[in-house]
């Protein structure tokens, strides 16, 4: 799949319209309970899986919730109890997110290693970010993580605190040894979030640099 369409995967935000206000979250906390997940039950569903920062809770979608990111993005808030944002998915990004999904019913056992996972700020339940891995460990026993934050959050530490989480994470799954990403050469923010985590670089080419980060 062409590099630039995947990273492109990982910046479905940004299309809502866009709340007034920055951190700290000083919108309600009232509403229904957050992350209530519905769709469970079908071939490739998580167990429900949410990862906790000081600031967001990083959401692994099921396969139901993933169609909803796709097809219906406000379906997809409310079913995770969120603020309607008028967020939606980028048309170009649809097929890939089928795929995705495709990718979790044939393979249920790796699901979380094809599904999407969402950043929501806890104080704002709005989903800011959104993360994957590419795909189950590879024959070094690595995977690899890709990312893309709301432009109206960057430079907050947003991305820096949910990657940091995820890797964390993975680095404790079974058959899991590295963390790996690839940035393209000119990307200084991502790059910048990927040495804030502990990443170093261990190969580049022309256009891009390879980093890794083991347990
Ligand atoms: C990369 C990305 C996720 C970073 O998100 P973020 O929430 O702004 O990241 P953080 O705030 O945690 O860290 C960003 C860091 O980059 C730095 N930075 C940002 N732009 C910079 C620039 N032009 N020059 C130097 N540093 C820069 C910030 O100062 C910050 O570093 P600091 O904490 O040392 O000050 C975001 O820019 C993004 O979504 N980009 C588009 C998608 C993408 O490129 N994804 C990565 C490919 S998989």
């Amino acid at each position: 799949m062409d590099r630039r369409i995947v990273d492109r995967l990982y910046r479905i935000l940004g299309r809502g319209r866009r709340r007034e206000g920055g951190l700290p979250g000083t919108h309600g906390n009232s509403g229904p309970p957050l992350f209530e997940a519905g769709g469970r039950g079908e071939p490739g569903e998580l167990t429900v899986k949410r990862l906790d920062t000081p600031r967001m809770t990083v959401i692994a979608l099921t396969v139901q919730q993933m169609r909803w990111q796709r097809d219906d993005f406000a379906r997809l808030e409310q079913a995770l109890g969120l603020a309607a944002s008028g967020q939606r998915l980028e048309d170009e990004l649809r097929p890939i997110v089928s795929r995705a999904i495709s990718h979790m019913r044939r393979r249920p056992h790796h699901a979380r290693w094809h599904c999407q996972w969402v950043a929501v700020l806890k104080g704002e339940r709005r989903i800011v970010g959104s993360l994957a891995f590419k795909g189950p460990p590879d024959r070094d026993d690595s995977v690899e993580i890709g990312y893309g934050f709301d432009p109206f959050y960057h430079n907050r530490g947003l991305a820096t605190e949910a990657v940091g989480e995820m890797v964390r994470w993975a680095l404790g799954e079974d058959g899991v040894e590295a963390v790996i990403a690839e940035t393209a050469n000119m990307n200084v923010a991502s790059m910048r979030v990927l040495q804030k985590v502990g990443f170093v670089i261990v190969s580049a080419t022309s256009r891009y640099l390879y980093w890794k980060v083991s347990r």
